[in-house]
């Protein structure tokens, strides 16, 4: 006899509509209790392209610039008598140390020249006008802090580079007279500079730009993403969920991390002997250059007008262009002005490049 005519049949494996509710089941549990669909409201189709992404990419490099950090945070020694040997270390004994070096190297790299290229995208479309003033100010105060998280991070390699930026920053600092004071070694005495500068680049410097970036976020929100200048036909333009943005953004992401994950094998950054005092030898990194060709004019407080002429543009900016149309065409001063600003910085940059490093410092 037979048992397979007996057999009742097996239920199919594949999933039923009776599975498909049961997830649905889930989501909706979750959703009640944490919202998590709120974010798939409608963006206008302009915000997928790649010059509206690049707010989001600059977002990506921070975290990981974060995720690096935390290891290397493991390994680092922000004691002045052991920094630069800590860093050797990470390079040459710690397993991938050399590669996630380079992965948070080149991500700071990353951040710096896409938070310009975003901040070049908000002028050249206008977005910094009503009502988005505020976050052009937010958006312009993480950008110092980026400039502050590159410097500090300079200084803890703790070799002739870093030392030499330690020692203008301890110049400037007293340049400044009173308001400087947190930048001398006097303020806390009982702890090496070194290690101030450490914690403002692992804890003060990246907290601040993860608040603002909340503040950010909440405003684009708020506000929605300013609408495409060159588009004539705005009410019309497809809407998808913010999902798909977020989805686009992951996508260029994991480009951007294939990207420096190549340099960082490439190109991985170096790190020099421990520092020798009273020498002045090192060129600064690319960023700072055009503010050296100033200091090789006018001696150090040239880097001090530098910073505080062009903040104090960028801070002004959504105040005295009271221009409210958005379309480069119709904005000639403002495309006159930024365009003549932009070749400024291009041409005190590339003049640093062709001069050999000058002596500055008073101490030297
Ligand atoms: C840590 C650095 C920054 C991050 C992660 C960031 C992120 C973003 C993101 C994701 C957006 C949405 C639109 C887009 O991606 O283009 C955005 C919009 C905006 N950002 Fe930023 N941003 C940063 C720095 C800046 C800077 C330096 C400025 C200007 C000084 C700025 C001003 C603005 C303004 C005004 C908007 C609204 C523009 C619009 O609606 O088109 N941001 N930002």
């Amino acid at each position: 006899m037979s048992h397979t005519t007996d057999t009742p049949p097996v239920p199919a494996e594949a999933p039923g509509p009776d599975e498909r509710s049961r997830y649905r089941r889930a989501t909706d549990a979750v959703d009640e209790r944490l919202g998590i669909r709120a974010i798939q409201y409608p963006v206008p189709a302009h915000a997928n392209t790649i010059s509206y992404s690049l707010g989001g990419l600059t977002a990506v490099a921070l975290v990981i610039l974060i995720v690096t950090g935390i290891v290397l945070g493991q390994f680092y020694n922000p004691d002045p008598a052991a920094a630069n040997e800590s860093v050797r270390a990470i390079v040459n004994s710690v397993y991938l140390g050399r590669w996630i070096r380079g992965v948070h190297y080149w991500a700071a790299e990353a951040m710096y020249v896409l938070a310009i290229l975003h901040l070049l995208r908000i002028y050249f479309t206008g977005s910094y006008k009503r009502p988005r003033e505020g976050n052009w100010l937010i958006g312009v105060a993480m950008f110092a802090l980026i400039i502050g998280g590159l410097f500090t991070g300079t200084v803890l390699k703790w070799d002739q580079e870093g030392f030499e930026a330690l020692s203008h920053n301890l110049e400037l600092g007293k340049l400044l007279g009173g308001l400087g004071f947190w930048f001398g070694t006097g303020f806390s005495s009982g702890v090496p500079i070194l290690v101030r500068l450490y914690v403002a680049h692992v804890s003060i410097i990246p907290g601040l730009i993860v608040v603002l970036l909340f503040l950010h976020a909440l405003l684009i929100k708020r506000h929605k993403i300013s609408p495409n200048p060159a588009n004539r036909t705005e009410t019309g333009e497809p809407a998808e969920p913010f999902t798909h943005h977020l989805r686009r953004i992951a996508a260029l992401g994991l480009l951007l991390l294939g990207i420096l994950g190549v340099l960082a094998a490439v190109f991985p950054p170096g790190v020099g002997p421990t520092p020798v005092e009273g020498i002045e030898v090192t060129r600064p990194p690319w960023m700072y250059w055009w503010m050296f060709t100033l200091e090789n004019w006018v001696g150090l407080s040239g880097i001090l007008w530098g910073a505080v002429v062009l903040f104090a543009l960028l801070v002004a900016l959504p105040f005295i262009d009271r221009n409210p149309r958005r379309h480069w065409k119709q904005r000639p001063i403002a495309m006159g002005v930024g365009a003549l600003v932009l070749i400024t910085l291009i041409v005190l940059t590339v003049l640093e490049a062709v001069t050999t490093p000058g002596q500055h410092l008073t101490g030297m």
